[in-house]
């Protein structure tokens, strides 16, 4: 990375900015000056400002509380994303949502600006969980939980793989535990058994937890901890 770029992510600041500070003299790179704004930064090598030694985080992990109305884009003409809920928190990241939930369905969406985790979340081989809860417009029965196991059959002739229903704690309500995303696939999954959903919440993606204190819109960044807990390892 430039030593320009390295500024404005560490500092963070603008790289008109960052050059302003390199030309001050204010930035030592591996210990001596350096007003070099193409000076290039390897892996490892001291950076360090008015003597302060500095640090790039590579990627962010933020945690969403998606709010319904919110689309799960980076960039749309018309609706709010869930990009736009958090970038002014990010100006400098090239941040998209890994892994999308429909316009009217909340809960936990992670937007990061890392592509190759978030290939890894939603490669369909390495089967990570992503856990819904569920209120229908009628009850939940065995027959549906049945099927589910079973492993559905969409009206397009579409075999899914097989999927956890869990019937509660109210008797329209359930959890649902997929491995796998196809297109509005929970209400496809329903409307099999003639169920319509009435309200869709990502309550956990892998084993981490939506964190319920955000409230709609809400957003945090996850540590190391907790992204190696969404992809299911060190558990
Ligand atoms: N299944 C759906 O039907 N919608 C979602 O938003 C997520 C899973």
């Amino acid at each position: 990375m430039r030593l320009d770029q390295y500024l404005a992510r560490a500092v963070p600041c603008s790289r008109a900015d960052a050059k302003k500070i390199l030309r001050a003299g204010r930035v030592q790179l591996g210990g001596t000056v350096c007003r070099d704004a193409g000076a290039f930064v390897a892996q490892g090598d001291a950076v360090a400002m008015d003597g302060v030694l500095l640090t790039v985080q590579e990627h962010v992990y933020i945690m969403l509380d998606k709010p319904a109305g919110v689309v799960s884009a980076s960039r749309d003409g018309r609706d709010v994303t869930v990009v736009d809920l958090v970038s002014r928190a990010y100006p400098r990241r090239s941040l998209f949502p890994a892994g999308r939930l429909d316009k009217d369905s909340t809960g936990f969406v992670l937007v990061t600006d890392d592509g190759i985790l978030a290939h890894r979340l939603l490669a369909p081989r390495r089967h990570v969980p992503k856990t819904y809860r569920v209120r229908l417009d009628c009850p939940v029965t065995a027959v549906m939980a049945a099927g589910f196991a079973a492993g559905v059959t969409l009206a397009d002739g579409q075999r899914l793989a097989p999927a956890l229903l869990r019937a509660g704690p109210a008797p329209c309500e359930a959890e649902v535990v997929l491995t796998q995303g196809v297109y509005h696939q929970i209400k496809r999954m329903f409307g099999t058994f003639g169920a319509g959903v009435a309200e869709l919440r990502r309550v956990a993606i892998g084993g981490l937890q939506l964190d319920e204190g955000l409230g709609p819109g809400g957003f945090r960044e996850l540590g190391p901890g907790e992204v190696a807990r969404m992809l299911g390892e060190g558990q």
